[in-house]
């Protein structure tokens, strides 16, 4: 099976920075790594990639002319976008809601985008009902199509900490269950501070491929981690 690396530039980069990104890529990528990169929306048209995938780092929860500000779905799959995206815990803080994020999936599942649904638990401890909820709110608007999950506790993003092996594989069984439950066969990523040195630990989770935030902007780091999923 391919694992799947999603690098997830936030709010960083420059032009300079992206055609550095393409060469890391390039060079690094072979076929047994699934990469997708998932830029600002603004240096989307300048990745011109070989063998990895475009990813937004959001989409608009509903397709008409009145949403200033948001981008559709046949504006990405102009430019070659195949992923978006969904509920990251920045646009959660944000206000974005439930409701909102299954709108998001349908939106994108409906004009065949594959949404990458970012769930996870805000502090260290909470129970994991509440990732079941937002898994099975994500999935109430679709009953078909390819949906992958990334399971990223908001206490581990950009913190340095990480949960135990043990618990991400409880967590990603749980998201794989109740996916389900309501007919969905997905595949489930982790994300929250993987890193170059962590990265070794980290492979031997049950995920089917990582999300990664920070080190995707460190370009030797983020080559080291291509390295090692060969
Ligand atoms: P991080 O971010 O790798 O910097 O923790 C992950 C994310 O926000 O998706």
């Amino acid at each position: 099976m391919h694992k799947m690396v999603v690098a997830n530039y936030k709010m960083n980069g420059d032009r300079k920075f992206y055609s550095r990104v393409l060469k890391v890529v390039n060079k690094y990528n072979k076929k047994d790594t699934k990469i997708i990169l998932c830029p600002p929306f603004v240096y989307i048209p300048f990745m011109k990639l070989k063998s990895a995938n475009l990813g937004a780092q959001d989409i608009s929860s509903t397709v008409n002319n009145k949403s200033t500000g948001q981008i559709g779905p046949s504006m990405l799959k102009e430019f070659g976008v195949k992923y978006t995206l969904v509920g990251h815990s920045e646009r959660r803080a944000e206000g974005e809601t439930d409701e909102t994020v299954a709108m998001k999936v349908k939106t994108a599942v409906s004009h065949d985008l594959v949404p990458i649904i970012c769930v996870g638990e805000e502090k260290k401890g909470d129970k994991i009902d509440i990732v079941s909820t937002q898994v099975e709110k994500a999935l109430s608007l679709v009953d078909k199509g390819e949906i992958i999950f990334a399971y990223e506790p908001v206490w581990a993003i950009g913190s340095g900490i990480q949960p135990t092996t043990k618990q991400i594989n409880k967590a990603i069984s749980t998201i794989k269950k109740v996916a389900s439950k309501s007919g969905h066969e997905v595949k489930v990523l982790y994300g929250g501070s993987v890193n170059g040195n962590n990265f070794s630990e980290i492979v031997k989770t049950d995920a089917d491929g990582y999300l990664l935030g920070g080190v995707s902007n460190r370009l030797d780091e983020f080559a080291s981690i291509l390295k090692e999923m060969q």
